[in-house]
């Protein structure tokens, strides 16, 4: 069994984050994005990975081929050498796609979820026809590929960030395609949600399965949080050993064992941090990711923030409001940031009541 993850595109809606790592590397929940969906597609049955590459691909190839040694599948890098969108990929991957003509999966790079493989497959060959979609509900359909289905599931019509509400199902960025849909698409920069899937539904050749549980598209700030929350619920309910216990510890966490904690601290509910942190006493953090090797100082207070790999949050220092800390940020003693975006190696030495880009 085969996949292709695009593992394209700037990234952009997640900077400061994605200005040093590519978004699929940056870490949810202490592991790369990436690796959540990789280690599914191994879970189900999955040998052959295809990552559709446009951009980093260099930093990209190095560390994954790294951390997938011990999965055992098969890594293939596919390089664009221009963005070839959502579809263009697989036109350009094509030779690996039709080794068989077994159906593969496509996903999207940025998405979370409990990934529903198996059923997807199993519910792909029970229609017999080209390609089946994953779709989940949303309450802003407008960011996203809308989708409208009959009772039978047979997908009707697909309009991709509508202006006008149509339905508040959508794509949620996971499908399985048989080789044939490989004839719909042309070697160029295409989009497979404007240029593939509204011919495909016209066709009746295109069906919806619908996921079950939780979802999130993690590619920007507001809703990498929301989706780390999600996601920790989910791991409360299927693997709660997974979770931190503790005299400091509130709700849901997740601590890397190398993280070292202070005394009189409150962590939680809702938080992740990653390997090498260090948080000193007296610290409050909710609601927020801490990626590896950064330092919160005595006395601060976090909630709603990322804090960048690195970063030097100082004491008693208040953050709130989705503040993101790109990479190696200082942030002096008792400075305020309301959601601010902070670039990487800044030095913030005045506060920042409003949200704002820090450059
Ligand atoms: N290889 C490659 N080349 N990948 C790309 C390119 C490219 O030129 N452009 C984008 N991608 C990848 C992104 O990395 C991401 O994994 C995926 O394609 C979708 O791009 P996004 O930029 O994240 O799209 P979106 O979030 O606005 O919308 C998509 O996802 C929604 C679900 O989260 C669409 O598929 C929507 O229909 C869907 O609802
Ligand atoms: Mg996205």
């Amino acid at each position: 069994k085969r996949a292709l993850i695009l593992v394209g595109g700037y990234g952009t809606r997640l900077r400061p984050l994605t200005l040093s790592v590519p978004k699929p590397l940056v870490e949810f929940a202490n592991k790369p994005i990436l690796m959540h969906q990789i280690e599914a597609l191994v879970k189900g049955g999955v040998t052959e990975v295809i990552l559709a590459v446009s951009y980093r691909a260099d930093h990209m190839e190095k560390e994954l081929t790294e951390q997938v040694k011990k999965l055992g599948v098969n890594l293939i890098f596919s390089h664009e050498t221009e963005p070839l969108g959502t579809a263009g990929p697989l036109a350009l991957a094509k030779e690996h796609l039709i080794k068989s003509t077994d159906p593969f999966f496509v996903l999207n790079s940025d998405i979370i979820c409990d990934f529903p493989f198996s059923e997807l497959a199993k519910f792909h060959a029970s229609h017999g026809k080209e390609g089946t979609i994953v779709v989940t509900r949303v309450e802003e359909p407008s960011k996203y590929g809308v989708v409208v289905y009959d009772k039978n599931n047979c997908i009707q019509s697909f309009v991709e960030k509508p202006q006008e509400f149509i339905s508040n199902k959508i794509n949620a960025g996971l499908y399985i395609l048989n080789p044939s849909v490989l004839s719909r698409i042309e070697l160029r920069p295409t989009s497979i949600e404007k240029e593939v899937f509204p011919y495909m539904a016209q066709d009746q050749q295109l069906y919806a399965f619908e996921l079950q549980g939780f979802w999130m598209d993690v590619g920007q700030p507001k809703d990498f949080l929301t989706g780390m929350c999600l996601y920790l619920k989910h791991v409360r309910s299927t693997d709660p050993e997974m979770l931190a216990k503790g005299p400091n510890i509130v709700g849901n966490v997740l601590l890397d064992p190398t993280v070292k904690i202070g005394e009189n601290c409150q962590i939680g509910p809702n938080v992740t941090i990653g390997p090498g942190v260090i948080i000193e006493d007296g610290v409050r953090i909710k609601r927020s990711t801490i990626l590896k090797d950064a330092t919160i100082k005595s006395n601060s207070w976090l909630e709603s923030c990322i804090v960048g790999w690195r970063c030097c949050v100082g004491k008693w220092v208040r953050m709130e409001g989705t503040t993101v800390l790109g990479e190696d940020v200082i942030v002096k003693d008792e400075m305020y940031i309301n959601g601010g975006q902070v670039l990487p190696h800044k030095s913030i030495a005045s506060s920042v009541p409003e949200p704002q880009i820090i450059m």
